[in-house]
């Protein structure tokens, strides 16, 4: 059923996607952002609190909370590497392209994430020993990442180690989003979380 819902939530992401143009994300963010203080307003007036589920959702793609704007960089991603799966062997040229838009992206998210999430996880959650192990993850995935650029994208190996690197992410993102990002936003006050976004965003946008 979640994978159902995943898989849902993935074709929605990639029905909007143009893999040759990143201005999408970028016109599509600046859209979020702009909603995000009318939202934030609206719900707090009207929602009654059953509706705080809804208002979470509201909040994701209002895009007022970093650690919801980053799982919502693991659903593009994931997206990403379904969409890669559904190629062929002959498509060589296009999996080289989208593995290439996959790596800016991962980069980019890895970048926040360990420049202003994870030392934060360390000092301010004091959960030291999981952030070194974020840091691994990610360090092991540049490597998996170098391998499939470097292997030839027509060898049936190279769609088994792109399947392996899928699993992997979708495991550490997992680990974040239900056990470091609730200890880091649970850690922080109201005012340390909301500057946390906007550096989030301008870490990303040194690389996108
Ligand atoms: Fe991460
Ligand atoms: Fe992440």
């Amino acid at each position: 059923m979640r994978q159902r819902t995943n898989r849902q939530a993935n074709q929605n992401l990639m029905g909007n996607w143009n893999w040759g143009n990143w201005d999408w994300f970028r016109t599509r963010d600046m859209m979020v952002f702009g909603a995000g203080a009318l939202l934030s307003l609206a719900a707090s007036r009207v929602a009654p609190p059953f509706a705080g589920r809804a208002i979470g959702s509201l909040r994701t793609m209002a895009g007022t909370d970093p650690f919801d704007a980053l799982a919502q960089d693991h659903q593009k991603a994931l997206a990403m590497f379904e969409a890669i799966e559904a190629t062929d062997n002959s498509a060589t040229g296009r999996r080289a392209a989208m593995l290439f838009q996959l790596k800016r992206m991962l980069t980019a998210h890895a970048l926040a994430e360990e420049d202003i999430i994870y030392p934060m996880l360390r000092d301010d959650a004091h959960r030291h020993e999981q952030a070194v192990k974020l840091y691994r993850d990610h360090a092991e995935v540049k490597v998996k990442l170098f391998e499939l650029e470097h292997m030839a994208k027509d060898s049936p190996s190279w769609i088994t180690e792109l399947r392996a690197l899928h699993h992997m992410i979708e495991s550490h993102a997992r680990e974040e989003e239900q056990m470091e990002f609730p200890k880091l936003r649970a850690a922080l006050d109201e005012s340390r979380r909301a500057n946390l976004l906007g550096e989030v965003q301008r870490e990303k946008s040194m690389l996108l």
